[in-house]
């Protein structure tokens, strides 16, 4: 094992709410098939907040909390489905907004399995005595059409990340991990496709901005490719479920989030959810729920964590660390 010290947790999300309830002035929908149906009750939604202002936000407060110097930053990697620009990247944009000089940054792309992967980028880049900070951070409101009641209820907008380190000694781990991708099922679940704008395109323009999802098929995907994922990590980490003090699960539907502690048979504190106040926040999700967690004191160090991550791609994700 790797030393995988985890220093501080911080999120940030915009300050509009927007409930089920609002949502049905816009489209043919209720509260009680959307809570039903995915468990969610309300998300956040930018309406001044950006990508960018989000994660810089969640920055700011890794550095307050842990007390680290914005100069002893080493690497900066955004998660993020939903940039401001596709260049300059997100991370670079928080190097700026916090002075972090000496770090070097990009971001990553996995959907909403970005903030996993992005755990593995940080695990293989970090060297003994290295700090880096990972954010997931995204704006899928701007990915969304806000007529279409298929997919317009289920995202929400925020921000959330980590500062870890690799220090000779400390009790954080990286215990194991599983990734896979599914790219021939890719088209499942798209959104934000760009047209050719050349002077020499031919093709009359027929993208698609907003999500474009067949719920069905990413419902089935998540229910079987989870549960794999996380046996797969677990068997890398030579542990089992009953090792594991809590599951940190993507937060895309309530009900994927229960099958999957069913099959695996979690018991309800090993499976916290927050899905209800913020919907799914793509690669934001899992530091949204992990930073509330440690906010309530719910974890100790020593204790191991599962995160799991799943959806565009398709791709799913698991590390597996200790406090
Ligand atoms: N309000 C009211 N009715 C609705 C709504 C809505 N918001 N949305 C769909 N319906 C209707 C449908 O039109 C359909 O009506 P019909 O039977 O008359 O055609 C009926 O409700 C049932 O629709 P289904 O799509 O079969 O409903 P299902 O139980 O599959 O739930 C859902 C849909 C919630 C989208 C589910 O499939 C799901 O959660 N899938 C996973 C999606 C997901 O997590 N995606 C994100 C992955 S992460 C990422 O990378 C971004």
């Amino acid at each position: 094992t790797q030393s995988f010290s985890i220093l501080a947790s911080a999120k940030a999300v915009p300050k509009k709410v927007v409930t089920n309830q609002d949502l049905t002035a816009l489209m043919p929908t209720s509260d009680d098939w959307i809570t039903q149906r995915t468990g969610i009750r309300q998300r956040h939604v930018a309406t001044t907040e950006t990508t960018t202002s989000l994660a810089a936000a969640v920055a700011k407060k890794l550095l307050r909390q842990s007390q680290v110097a914005a100069t002893a930053i080493d690497l900066i990697v955004v998660a993020t489905m939903s940039p401001d620009y596709l260049t300059p990247a997100t991370a670079t944009q928080v190097q700026a907004a916090i002075g972090a000089d000496n770090a070097v940054a990009f971001d990553i792309n996995a959907a909403c399995a970005g903030f996993v992967y992005g755990m593995q980028v940080v695990n293989c880049h970090l060297q003994p005595g290295q700090t880096a900070m990972l954010i997931g951070s995204e704006t899928l409101s701007r990915l969304v059409d806000w007529h279409d009641r298929r997919t317009a209820v289920l995202f929400g907008d925020g921000a959330g990340g980590l500062l870890i380190t690799r220090p000779a000694e400390s009790s954080g781990q990286w215990l194991g991990s599983h990734y896979a991708t599914f790219g021939a099922a890719g088209h499942y679940l798209t959104a934000g496709q760009l047209p050719n704008q050349h002077p020499w395109a031919t093709a009359t323009d027929s993208t698609q901005w907003p999500f474009k999802m067949n719920g069905r098929r990413v419902y089935d995907f998540a229910t079987k490719q989870v549960p794999i994922s996380i046996q797969a990590a677990l068997t890398d980490a030579q542990l089992t479920t009953t090792d594991i003090k809590g599951f940190i699960l993507h937060q895309a539907n309530a009900r994927i989030i229960k099958q999957v502690g069913d099959q695996l048979q979690l018991t309800t504190d090993q499976l916290p959810m927050n899905i209800a106040d913020y919907g799914n926040t793509a690669a934001a999700s899992e530091p949204i729920l992990l930073a509330e967690q440690l906010a309530r004191g719910t974890y100790q160090p020593g204790d191991k964590l599962v995160f799991t991550g799943f959806g565009g791609g398709l791709s799913v994700g698991t590390a597996i660390v200790t406090l």
